[in-house]
């Protein structure tokens, strides 16, 4: 099959062999059609809002003969879905937002692995991992099509980081990579340009202190690439 995204590639490798995924916003199926053909899982379920996504879904299925495997479905998020048919679920290729809303919504099985690669705001994924009793496992940056992307793998446990508000930001990254150094800068950057417009604007105090700790955390733990501006 052809190659997948660089941020699908990420993603796929952090599902568990052997396990049954559920492919949230599949539109083409090409990550569950990628883990079938390499023997990955088994099986998947691909789920989409849309009809013309499915419809997308469906080519695919038909064209790497994978009737059978893949299960088509259009929901919204996992809604159709039930938790005994599926221990890990993958929501790639969109905002951070909505993958929060999503597994807000979601009744998800006690054992779920969750692979998380949001488009934006990655903070709010984060949030709601640490907030519900998630522990965030590794984190990649990967530079796809001239931008970086994270991409995360989370399971049910107590993340000992999770009451701080620069890690729901940062997430682990340690800036070890030129992408995760990127993607270091374009948080800090978005974060700076939100904190000094609300404080021009005397808007939103409690934000505004939020915000001061995210920097704080961004000075205590990346000064160095601040002061090289990397
Ligand atoms: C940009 S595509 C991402 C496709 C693929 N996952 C990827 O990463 O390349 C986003 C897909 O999510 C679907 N989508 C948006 N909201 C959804 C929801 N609440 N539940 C299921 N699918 C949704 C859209 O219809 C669209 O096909």
């Amino acid at each position: 099959m052809q190659e997948l995204h660089p941020r699908l590639k990420a993603a796929a490798a952090m599902v568990p062999p052997g396990s049954t995924v559920a492919d949230i916003g599949t539109d083409h199926a090409y990550l569950p059609a990628y883990l079938l053909l390499n023997g990955v899982c088994p099986r998947a379920i691909a789920c989409d809002i849309g009809e013309k996504p499915l419809q997308n879904a469906a080519e695919t299925v038909k064209i790497y003969h994978l009737d059978g495997k893949i299960d088509l479905r259009v929901s919204d998020g996992l809604e159709k879905v039930s938790p005994e048919e599926y221990n890990a679920a993958t929501i790639c290729g969109m905002g951070g937002t909505l993958i929060a809303q999503i597994l807000e919504k979601a009744d998800l099985p006690a054992d779920v692995r969750l692979i998380l690669q949001p488009m934006t705001h990655a903070e709010d994924v984060r949030m709601w991992l640490c907030g519900h009793g998630f522990a965030i496992g590794r984190e990649v940056c990967v530079a796809d099509a001239g931008r970086v992307y994270c991409c995360m793998v989370a399971a049910r446990g107590d993340d000992p980081r999770k009451d701080e508000p620069g890690y729901w930001y940062f997430g682990s990254l340690s800036g070890e990579t030129a992408e995760e150094r990127a993607m270091i800068r374009k948080t800090y950057d978005r974060v700076k340009t939100r904190a000094d417009a609300l404080a021009e604007a005397y808007r939103y105090p409690e934000e505004q202190a939020l915000l001061r700790q995210v920097l704080t955390y961004y000075e205590q733990h990346y000064d160095n690439y601040r002061k090289r501006r990397l």
